[in-house]
Protein backbone atom coordinates (compact mmCIF):
# COMPACT_ATOMS: atom_id res chain seq x y z
CA UNK A 1 0.00 0.00 0.00
CA UNK A 2 1.34 2.92 -0.58
CA UNK A 3 1.70 4.47 2.87
CA UNK A 4 4.09 1.88 3.24
CA UNK A 5 5.95 2.59 0.06
CA UNK A 6 6.14 5.91 1.09
CA UNK A 7 7.69 4.56 4.77
CA UNK A 8 11.07 3.44 2.83
CA UNK A 9 11.78 6.64 0.95
CA UNK A 10 15.54 7.90 0.75
CA UNK A 11 15.03 11.38 2.92
CA UNK A 12 18.10 13.21 1.80
CA UNK A 13 17.68 12.07 -1.91
CA UNK A 14 14.39 13.37 -1.85
CA UNK A 15 15.39 16.53 -0.49
CA UNK A 16 18.75 16.68 -3.00
CA UNK A 17 16.86 15.18 -6.02
CA UNK A 18 13.09 16.27 -5.80
CA UNK A 19 13.63 20.04 -4.80
CA UNK A 20 10.99 20.96 -6.84
CA UNK A 21 7.81 19.46 -4.27
CA UNK A 22 8.32 22.15 -2.37
CA UNK A 23 9.08 24.76 -4.66
CA UNK A 24 5.91 24.47 -6.06
CA UNK A 25 4.04 23.86 -2.63
CA UNK A 26 4.63 27.91 -2.30
CA UNK A 27 1.39 29.28 -4.29
CA UNK A 28 -0.29 26.99 -1.92
CA UNK A 29 0.93 28.77 1.40
CA UNK A 30 -0.44 31.78 -0.01
CA UNK A 31 -3.69 30.38 -0.57
CA UNK A 32 -3.31 29.02 3.32
CA UNK A 33 -2.85 32.77 4.26
CA UNK A 34 -1.84 31.38 7.93
CA UNK A 35 -2.04 33.63 10.52
CA UNK A 36 0.25 34.53 13.88
CA UNK A 37 -1.55 31.81 16.73
CA UNK A 38 -3.04 29.73 14.43
CA UNK A 39 -2.41 26.02 14.63
CA UNK A 40 -1.91 24.12 11.60
CA UNK A 41 -1.44 21.04 10.53
CA UNK A 42 1.46 19.91 7.54
CA UNK A 43 -0.09 16.56 6.74
CA UNK A 44 2.18 14.76 4.73
CA UNK A 45 5.76 17.07 5.77
CA UNK A 46 8.39 15.25 4.43
CA UNK A 47 11.26 16.75 5.16
CA UNK A 48 9.85 20.10 6.71
CA UNK A 49 10.38 22.83 3.94
CA UNK A 50 6.84 23.97 3.75
CA UNK A 51 5.95 23.61 7.10
CA UNK A 52 9.16 25.87 8.20
CA UNK A 53 7.49 28.75 5.40
CA UNK A 54 4.05 28.45 7.28
CA UNK A 55 5.56 28.75 10.75
CA UNK A 56 7.60 31.82 9.49
CA UNK A 57 4.22 33.48 10.12
CA UNK A 58 3.67 32.88 13.53
CA UNK A 59 1.70 29.87 13.29
CA UNK A 60 2.06 26.92 15.23
CA UNK A 61 3.11 24.35 12.95
CA UNK A 62 3.13 20.20 13.32
CA UNK A 63 4.15 18.74 10.92
CA UNK A 64 3.09 14.69 10.16
CA UNK A 65 4.46 11.96 8.04
CA UNK A 66 4.32 8.21 7.70
CA UNK A 67 7.55 8.13 6.64
CA UNK A 68 10.17 7.88 9.71
CA UNK A 69 13.17 8.95 7.66
CA UNK A 70 11.53 11.89 6.22
CA UNK A 71 10.61 13.32 9.83
CA UNK A 72 14.19 12.73 10.66
CA UNK A 73 15.79 14.72 8.27
CA UNK A 74 12.85 17.31 8.97
CA UNK A 75 13.90 17.13 12.49
CA UNK A 76 17.24 18.08 11.96
CA UNK A 77 16.36 20.15 8.89
CA UNK A 78 14.29 22.83 11.59
CA UNK A 79 15.01 21.21 15.43
CA UNK A 80 12.98 24.38 16.55
CA UNK A 81 9.78 23.46 14.73
CA UNK A 82 7.40 19.75 16.13
CA UNK A 83 6.95 16.79 13.67
CA UNK A 84 5.52 13.64 14.54
CA UNK A 85 5.60 10.13 12.54
CA UNK A 86 1.44 9.45 11.88
CA UNK A 87 -0.22 7.54 8.95
CA UNK A 88 -2.64 10.21 6.97
CA UNK A 89 -5.31 7.48 7.35
CA UNK A 90 -5.53 7.09 11.21
CA UNK A 91 -4.38 10.13 13.23
CA UNK A 92 -5.63 12.29 15.66
CA UNK A 93 -4.96 15.23 17.93
CA UNK A 94 -6.36 16.16 21.03
CA UNK A 95 -6.01 19.62 20.37
CA UNK A 96 -8.08 20.71 17.09
CA UNK A 97 -6.60 22.92 14.32
CA UNK A 98 -7.52 26.07 12.86
CA UNK A 99 -6.49 24.73 9.14
CA UNK A 100 -4.85 21.35 7.88
CA UNK A 101 -2.65 22.01 4.54
CA UNK A 102 -1.43 19.34 2.63
CA UNK A 103 0.90 19.77 -0.38
CA UNK A 104 2.09 16.79 -2.93
CA UNK A 105 1.19 13.90 -0.50
CA UNK A 106 -2.32 12.94 -0.27
CA UNK A 107 -2.56 10.91 -3.46
CA UNK A 108 -0.02 8.50 -1.82
CA UNK A 109 -2.52 8.15 1.00
CA UNK A 110 -5.00 5.04 1.00
CA UNK A 111 -8.51 4.48 1.58
CA UNK A 112 -8.74 8.59 0.93
CA UNK A 113 -12.03 8.40 3.04
CA UNK A 114 -10.15 7.26 5.97
CA UNK A 115 -7.93 10.30 5.18
CA UNK A 116 -11.08 12.98 4.93
CA UNK A 117 -12.66 11.63 8.22
CA UNK A 118 -9.42 12.08 10.52
CA UNK A 119 -8.75 15.45 8.51
CA UNK A 120 -12.67 16.64 9.25
CA UNK A 121 -11.97 15.40 13.03
CA UNK A 122 -8.72 17.37 12.93
CA UNK A 123 -10.36 20.63 12.40
CA UNK A 124 -11.97 22.77 14.45
CA UNK A 125 -15.10 24.22 13.15
CA UNK A 126 -14.70 26.69 11.04
CA UNK A 127 -11.45 25.46 10.39
CA UNK A 128 -10.04 25.19 6.43
CA UNK A 129 -8.43 22.46 4.72
CA UNK A 130 -6.16 23.59 2.10
CA UNK A 131 -4.42 21.09 -0.20
CA UNK A 132 -2.98 20.15 -3.64
CA UNK A 133 -1.76 16.63 -4.97
CA UNK A 134 -2.37 14.63 -7.76
CA UNK A 135 -5.72 14.26 -9.89
CA UNK A 136 -7.24 12.78 -12.41
CA UNK A 137 -5.16 12.56 -15.36
CA UNK A 138 -1.95 13.04 -13.39
CA UNK A 139 1.37 11.16 -14.84
CA UNK A 140 -0.80 9.58 -17.42
CA UNK A 141 2.10 9.44 -19.96
CA UNK A 142 4.27 8.19 -17.25
CA UNK A 143 1.85 5.63 -16.32
CA UNK A 144 1.62 4.61 -20.13
CA UNK A 145 4.82 4.30 -20.89
CA UNK A 146 5.38 1.97 -17.94
CA UNK A 147 2.30 -0.27 -18.38
CA UNK A 148 3.47 -0.53 -22.45
CA UNK A 149 6.95 -1.81 -21.31
CA UNK A 150 6.32 -4.28 -18.59
CA UNK A 151 3.27 -5.89 -20.72
CA UNK A 152 5.84 -6.34 -23.64
CA UNK A 153 7.46 -8.09 -20.53
CA UNK A 154 4.27 -10.03 -19.83
CA UNK A 155 3.77 -8.59 -16.83
CA UNK A 156 -0.06 -7.05 -16.67
CA UNK A 157 0.59 -4.45 -13.33
CA UNK A 158 -2.11 -5.54 -11.48
CA UNK A 159 -4.24 -2.62 -9.97
CA UNK A 160 -2.93 -3.59 -6.42
CA UNK A 161 0.44 -2.38 -7.52
CA UNK A 162 -0.91 1.11 -8.05
CA UNK A 163 0.20 3.16 -5.37
CA UNK A 164 -1.38 6.26 -6.07
CA UNK A 165 -4.65 8.22 -6.00
CA UNK A 166 -5.68 10.87 -8.25
CA UNK A 167 -9.24 11.76 -8.34
CA UNK A 168 -11.54 13.57 -10.26
CA UNK A 169 -13.02 17.07 -9.04
CA UNK A 170 -16.83 15.62 -8.48
CA UNK A 171 -15.23 12.43 -6.55
CA UNK A 172 -13.41 14.42 -4.40
CA UNK A 173 -15.73 16.75 -3.59
CA UNK A 174 -18.41 14.62 -2.86
CA UNK A 175 -15.89 12.73 -0.77
CA UNK A 176 -15.55 16.51 1.25
CA UNK A 177 -19.25 17.00 1.71
CA UNK A 178 -20.16 13.68 2.48
CA UNK A 179 -17.49 14.64 5.72
CA UNK A 180 -18.44 17.87 6.64
CA UNK A 181 -16.79 20.17 4.83
CA UNK A 182 -17.57 22.60 2.55
CA UNK A 183 -15.87 23.39 -0.72
CA UNK A 184 -14.90 26.82 -1.56
CA UNK A 185 -12.84 25.60 -4.27
CA UNK A 186 -12.11 22.60 -6.23
CA UNK A 187 -9.55 23.14 -9.69
CA UNK A 188 -8.06 20.89 -11.52
CA UNK A 189 -5.22 21.92 -13.73
CA UNK A 190 -1.96 20.82 -15.78
CA UNK A 191 1.53 21.91 -14.46
CA UNK A 192 4.17 20.37 -16.91
CA UNK A 193 7.07 20.22 -14.20
CA UNK A 194 10.80 20.51 -14.58
CA UNK A 195 12.65 17.27 -13.46
CA UNK A 196 15.71 18.10 -11.50
CA UNK A 197 18.53 16.28 -12.69
CA UNK A 198 18.71 16.96 -16.63
CA UNK A 199 18.98 13.79 -18.64
CA UNK A 200 18.70 11.67 -15.44
CA UNK A 201 15.85 13.64 -14.38
CA UNK A 202 13.23 10.90 -15.56
CA UNK A 203 15.29 7.93 -14.06
CA UNK A 204 15.65 9.57 -11.07
CA UNK A 205 11.86 9.99 -10.53
CA UNK A 206 11.29 6.53 -11.73
CA UNK A 207 13.59 5.71 -8.79
CA UNK A 208 12.10 7.51 -6.19
CA UNK A 209 8.33 7.32 -6.79
CA UNK A 210 7.52 4.42 -8.90
CA UNK A 211 9.60 1.45 -7.50
CA UNK A 212 6.12 -0.45 -6.68
CA UNK A 213 5.46 -0.82 -9.91
CA UNK A 214 9.08 -2.69 -10.79
CA UNK A 215 9.12 -4.53 -8.08
CA UNK A 216 8.53 -7.39 -10.41
CA UNK A 217 11.65 -6.81 -12.65
CA UNK A 218 14.86 -8.13 -11.63
CA UNK A 219 17.80 -5.92 -10.26
CA UNK A 220 19.55 -6.69 -13.30
CA UNK A 221 16.99 -5.73 -16.09
CA UNK A 222 15.70 -2.65 -13.98
CA UNK A 223 18.05 -0.38 -16.06
CA UNK A 224 16.88 -1.82 -19.62
CA UNK A 225 13.56 -1.27 -18.29
CA UNK A 226 13.73 2.09 -16.87
CA UNK A 227 15.55 3.15 -20.22
CA UNK A 228 12.78 1.30 -22.13
CA UNK A 229 10.15 3.52 -20.07
CA UNK A 230 12.39 7.03 -20.90
CA UNK A 231 12.30 5.84 -24.76
CA UNK A 232 8.54 5.74 -25.06
CA UNK A 233 8.74 9.51 -23.14
CA UNK A 234 11.44 11.09 -24.83
CA UNK A 235 9.16 12.38 -27.86
CA UNK A 236 6.84 13.67 -25.13
CA UNK A 237 8.33 15.05 -22.01
CA UNK A 238 12.04 15.24 -23.05
CA UNK A 239 13.26 19.22 -23.91
CA UNK A 240 16.13 21.26 -24.11
CA UNK A 241 17.76 18.59 -22.38
CA UNK A 242 15.43 18.33 -19.47
CA UNK A 243 12.77 15.94 -18.76
CA UNK A 244 9.22 16.91 -17.23
CA UNK A 245 6.64 15.34 -15.81
CA UNK A 246 3.13 15.53 -17.40
CA UNK A 247 1.47 16.21 -13.52
CA UNK A 248 -2.28 17.49 -13.01
CA UNK A 249 -2.75 19.06 -9.67
CA UNK A 250 -6.14 18.82 -7.98
CA UNK A 251 -6.15 21.98 -5.71
CA UNK A 252 -9.39 22.06 -2.89
CA UNK A 253 -10.27 24.48 0.18
CA UNK A 254 -12.98 23.49 2.14
CA UNK A 255 -14.49 24.38 5.55
CA UNK A 256 -15.36 22.31 8.78
CA UNK A 257 -19.13 22.97 9.02
C1 LIG B 1 2.81 14.04 -7.86
O1 LIG B 1 3.30 14.91 -7.13
O2 LIG B 1 1.83 14.22 -8.56
C2 LIG B 1 3.38 12.68 -7.84
C3 LIG B 1 4.64 12.49 -7.33
C4 LIG B 1 5.16 11.22 -7.31
C5 LIG B 1 4.43 10.16 -7.78
C6 LIG B 1 3.18 10.37 -8.30
C7 LIG B 1 2.66 11.63 -8.32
Amino acid sequence: MSEIARNHWDAAGYDERHSYVSRHGTGLIELLAARPAERILDLGCGTGHLAAQIAATGAEVVGVDSAPSMIQQARRNYPHLRFEVADGTDFSFAEPFDAVFSNAAIHWMRPPERVVECVSRALAPGGRFVAEFGGKGNVQMILNSIHTVLRRAGDCVPEERNPWYFPSIAEYTSLLEGNGLSVRLAVLFERRTLLDGGEEGMRNWLDMFAGSFLSSVPLSARTDVIAAVEDGLRSKLFRDDAWYADYMRLRVVAIKE
